[in-house]
């Protein structure tokens, strides 16, 4: 592989000295901006950051042999991070949301058989083949966003033939697709009508029966659930992510959605790697995430297709919350691909400033997935995951809202998007 030479970018956003821990109260100076910044690529990894003229003089043989890309009047950018998608499913539920419209809400669709249960139906009647087929043009789409790695949760199967399913899917897509992705079980999604009168049953359906089985075949790396009222309570949420903990699988918590209900709490008490959502948080649940070092994972989208009040970002950073952003890509409650429009919704809904929205959607949305030290940062050794945007500088992402400014992806070193 021919290395490869990015040269003259007029912002460089580095993010330099993060891939320890997640960052909780951004400035512009921690970006480790370099102006007129090249990057040298080889063998997929970064070899060197700086200034231009610099790594030609350190160099000189490996910058004239390498594939030159032009970067000029550019803002380049670590690969963006999706650290909480439902990537891999079937069908859509465009009546629902008229339905929503008309002022149905999301939880009455569900108890009618809608929602998650209407795609957990067409989920499985999919096959491997045809879950794959549609889940990797999915992929493509987050991939001209600028997105190259990509969290992507089961939770639409809700039995143990039928969640293997959509893991297997997952795996497969990240052997043959471009992008990296990071699986996550989340057989605790909704309690199937089987166990409708006994949801204490399926909980221990999914420690006894699927959870062994989906560690034992290496199928996830998170455990995820659904604890909101009327879904999984606390004490059933804390019982499945405990059992995927002796197995290996680090927690992660769908939390306080729709209602305060003790998630955020909860996530502190386990010391899950993320939180997400909790557009209704209680204090004291982001203090206990503050002091957990728990990532909050926000996800605008949803409360902006749910039309319900975004996530108190500006509470959650000024108590220590450490925050990532991210689409929740799923045909329900947020059918998008958007980075750029999370990244929007971060300055003008949430009191988010551009500094903390670039980290929120690169380094820690790395660390939300336990991926900090590999990507989220153009550093030497990290993965060439690199963005190239038709505007100067990373003001411009905002202020030019609502559009994809990406004009190339590279991905793990090769040009994947131009
Ligand atoms: O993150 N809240 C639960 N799960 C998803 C929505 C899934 C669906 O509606 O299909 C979410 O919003
Ligand atoms: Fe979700």
């Amino acid at each position: 592989m021919k290395p490869i030479f990015l040269q003259n970018a007029s912002e460089l956003i580095t993010l330099k000295g993060l891939s320890n821990a997640p960052l909780v109260k951004p400035v512009e100076s921690d970006l480790s901006i370099i102006q007129n910044g090249s990057v040298l690529i080889d063998n997929g990894t970064i070899l060197a950051v700086g200034q231009t003229t610099e790594l030609k003089e350190m160099y000189p043989e490996k910058t004239s042999a390498a594939d030159v890309i032009d970067a000029s009047g550019s803002l380049v950018t670590p690969g963006f991070v999706e650290p909480h998608t439902h990537l891999v499913f079937a069908g859509s539920r465009e009546k629902e949301f008229v339905m929503r419209l008309k002022g149905a809400s999301y939880m009455d669709i569900m108890n009618a058989g809608g929602g998650i249960y209407a795609t957990t139906e067409q989920t499985r009647l999919a096959s491997h083949q045809q879950l794959y087929t549609q889940s990797f043009e999915r992929l493509d789409r987050l991939m001209k966003q600028g997105v190259t790695t990509v969290e992507a949760k089961s939770g639409y199967g809700l039995d143990l033939e039928n969640e293997k399913k959509q893991l297997e899917v997952a795996r497969e897509l990240n052997q043959k697709h471009a992008l990296d992705l990071v699986s996550t079980f989340m057989g605790a999604h909704a309690v199937p009508s089987f166990y409708k009168q006994n949801p204490d049953e399926f909980i221990a359906y999914l420690i006894n029966d699927v959870l062994p089985v989906i560690a034992k075949e290496g199928l996830a790396e998170f455990n995820d659930v659904f604890c909101e009222n009327g879904v999984f309570t606390v004490e059933q949420s804390r019982r499945v992510l405990e059992a995927g903990k002796r197995l290996g699988l680090s927690p992660k918590i769908h939390a306080d959605e729709l209602e305060s209900y003790g998630g955020a709490e909860l996530a502190a008490e386990l010391e899950a790697v993320s939180a997400d959502h909790l557009l209704c948080a209680s204090d004291k649940g982001i203090d206990q995430m503050a002091a957990a070092g728990v990532v909050a994972v926000l996800l605008p989208g949803t409360a902006f297709f749910l039309q319900k009040k975004m996530a108190n970002a500006r509470k959650m950073i000024d108590r220590g919350v450490p925050l990532a952003l991210s689409t929740d890509c799923n045909p329900g409650s947020s059918p998008t691909v958007s980075t750029a429009l999370m990244m929007n919704f971060g300055c003008l809904q949430m009191g988010m400033t551009p500094a903390e929205v670039l980290v929120a959607v690169t380094i820690n949305a790395a660390h939300a997935i336990n991926r900090g030290s590999l990507i989220g940062s153009i550093e030497v050794g990290k993965k060439a995951d690199l963005l190239l945007f038709s505007v100067p500088t990373h003001h411009h992402l905002h202020y030019h809202f609502g559009e994809n400014h990406v004009k190339s992806v590279i991905k793990n070193g090769v040009v994947r998007v131009k």
